[in-house]
């Protein structure tokens, strides 16, 4: 068996038209649609995610502002310019770049964004909506393989889903956003037992991991939906954590780059402009 490889460029391709068209609807009304990007330090993966974001965004028509922070700067530097984008009425979407410089305390920085500004959906006010089952902002990647299975036509329901990765960005909310639609999920992770033999029962594999190919043959399902979250670096080259051999074994498989990464570019413009609405 040879899966099917999930087109996410293409997929993202029509969302992103579609929100272009919207995007311009809006602005002849006189609203601008206005991402405000935080950069804090060199990291040079943040520095192509934004430079990404921002192409997306100028794409699409939407404004975008990047705030670039010095490596150094203080906790106290960084809180004060999100005060300020939260008082700036021109902009509708605040989204900080992680991973911060370690000396800076993620969590405090989050939670003081607007939650109406939070196109990220990582404010606690987001992600508790989320699990009530009264979305609001919803995190981009997940949300991004949501759509995916969607155009993809294929059911969720009554399935079983297992989510590798237990983070606040992917492995949570994707793991709610499954739920949501009536899969029966099991959420693994670093200190999980058994794993392969979890991972076999998968009808859904979500690998959100941070290895690269982590996710071997061995542990797919025959025919199993198999969705690649990751992003790697490998020897310059950018591979995700499924095995390419998985390919023989799934049914359907996103590729890296190609998949779920275009996706998430593509509802951030989503987000942006319903902050905009
Ligand atoms: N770093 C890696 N992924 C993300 C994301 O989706 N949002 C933000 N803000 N930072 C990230």
């Amino acid at each position: 068996m040879s899966a099917i490889i999930m087109d996410g460029r293409a997929v993202a391709k029509a969302w992103k038209e579609k929100l272009a068209e919207q995007v311009a609807q809006k602005k002849r009304m006189g609203v601008t649609p206005h991402l405000a990007v935080v950069l804090v330090g060199e990291n040079p993966a943040s520095q192509v995610y934004v430079r990404n974001k921002e192409n997306a965004c100028h794409k699409a028509g939407i404004r975008s502002t990047v705030i670039r922070l010095d490596e150094t700067c203080a906790q106290e530097e960084l809180e004060n310019v999100v005060r300020a984008l939260n008082a700036d009425d021109s902009v509708h979407g605040i989204l900080v770049q992680l991973p911060l410089p370690g000396h800076l305390d993620e969590a405090r920085v989050l939670a003081l964004i607007n939650p109406d500004k939070d196109v990220d959906g990582f404010h606690a006010m987001n992600s508790g909506r989320l699990m009530n089952g009264q979305p609001r902002f919803v995190p981009c990647t997940p949300l991004g393989v949501m759509k995916l299975l969607e155009a993809y036509d294929i059911p969720v329901e009554g399935k079983h889903a297992v989510v590798i990765g237990r983070s606040n960005i992917v492995g949570k909310p994707m793991a709610m956003l499954l739920l949501a639609q009536n899969a029966t999920v099991t959420i693994c992770h670093s200190r999980t037992q058994n794993l392969d033999e979890i991972t076999r029962q998968a009808d859904i594999l979500v690998a959100a991991v941070g290895k690269p190919g982590f996710v071997k043959p061995s542990m797919v399902k025959p025919g199993a939906v198999v969705i690649d979250v990751g992003i790697n670096r490998v020897d310059g080259k950018i591979v995700g954590d499924v095995a390419p051999e998985a390919a023989e074994v799934a049914g359907f498989l996103t590729p890296v780059p190609g998949g779920v990464g275009q996706m998430t570019i593509a509802m951030l413009l989503a987000n942006t402009l319903e902050a905009a609405q």
